[in-house]
């Protein structure tokens, strides 16, 4: 077995799933996907097989306490990045130079921060205040996260970059299998909502109105904001976290090694990053890529970017929201 089959064959799962699982799946509505066979729907939203697993697992098991932070996002979205600055922020005075022996030069950020739905959230170190990640969507979360006063922050990025990104990433990661996908078939999914945590464009609207309802408890940034400004938005992210930056961190410039350390350009350059695994065999150097704001025009064909436009433009009509480009 190749390594990439390997990978395939854990993303696919669904054959050892637990027996709640398959019985819930047999009356799930589901649709084709390009890599795992069937994309099943719950709570208004698509998972492959091991995704909804995790989902569920989180549901009945993962229990929040207060002083939590949420990282939230579509997949492709920010994530990495999210999860390393986060980190660096709230662990900042632990990691007094943060460019010499800090963590994050040793271990991928998804090593550091895992994702609720990934089974692997008890070997969260108890740190405080403890940081998760994940992708699921805000009605779905477990209730332990909704009843807490936990904070969340959400990262955001434009439906094009996003789509193109995880285009790349799962070429990447399964490589051969990936042939009797056509990217018109995968558009066609994604627009019509049938993509991994999809609709892309619900996930986004339900967190963005949370966080004008709930400002204390959800923070939403966009990552081409971030890209763009990224001392501006991570200084913002301090203050939502409680751990805003003083005069003097700035002066001594704490917060620009925030943003040098977390930079896809240092942090992609990284023996961990270049060669690393994750425990679940993920190859660590397909979380980095070009990190470009309208990159999608290499990818996408005009005919294929209307195709996400429309979509976009019938998602938000009637919302003030709007995606970057
Ligand atoms: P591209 O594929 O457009 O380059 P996620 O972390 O949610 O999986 O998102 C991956 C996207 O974020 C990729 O985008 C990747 O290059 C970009 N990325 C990863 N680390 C980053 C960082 N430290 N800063 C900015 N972008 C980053």
């Amino acid at each position: 077995m190749t390594k990439s089959e390997t990978t395939l064959s854990k993303l696919r799962a669904g054959s050892n799933s637990t027996q709640e699982c398959k019985e819930l799946m047999s009356y799930l509505p589901k649709d084709r996907n390009f890599f795992t066979e069937h994309l099943y729907q719950y709570q208004g939203f698509w998972y492959p097989p091991n995704l909804l697993e995790g989902v569920l697992y989180s549901q009945k098991h993962f229990h929040a306490r207060d002083s939590d932070i949420i990282l939230v996002s579509s997949p492709k979205s920010g994530t990495t990045w999210l999860k390393a600055l986060a980190f660096a922020l709230v662990q900042r005075q632990e990691f007094q130079n943060p460019l010499e022996s800090h963590p994050l030069l040793h271990n991928n950020p998804h090593s550091l921060v895992p994702f609720i739905e990934a089974f692997n959230f008890h070997t969260q170190k108890d740190t405080f205040p403890r940081i998760f990640s994940t992708h699921i969507p805000l009605g779905s979360l477990p209730e332990s996260v909704q009843d807490s006063s936990c904070k969340i922050v959400y990262c955001c990025r434009n439906p094009k970059d996003a789509f193109v990104s995880l285009w790349h990433f799962m070429k990447r990661l399964v490589l051969k299998e990936m042939v009797g996908c056509t990217m018109e078939e995968m558009v066609r999914g994604f627009c019509r909502g049938s993509s991994v945590y999809g609709p892309f464009w619900d996930h986004a609207l339900e967190y963005w109105k949370e966080s004008l309802e709930n400002p204390e408890r959800v923070f939403f940034v966009m990552y081409e904001e971030m890209r763009e400004k990224p001392e501006e938005w991570v200084m913002k992210i301090a203050e939502f976290l409680g751990c805003s930056f003083t005069e003097r961190e700035v002066e001594d410039g704490v917060l620009e090694d925030i943003v040098n350390l977390c930079s896809l350009e240092n942090l992609s350059k990284l023996e961990v990053n270049e060669k690393g695994k994750l425990v679940n065999g993920m190859e660590t150097k397909a979380f980095f890529r070009k990190g470009e704001i309208g990159g999608w025009k290499d990818t996408l064909t005009p005919l294929l970017a209307e195709e996400i436009d429309k979509a976009t433009e019938e998602k938000l009509l009637g919302s003030a929201f709007r995606f970057f480009c």
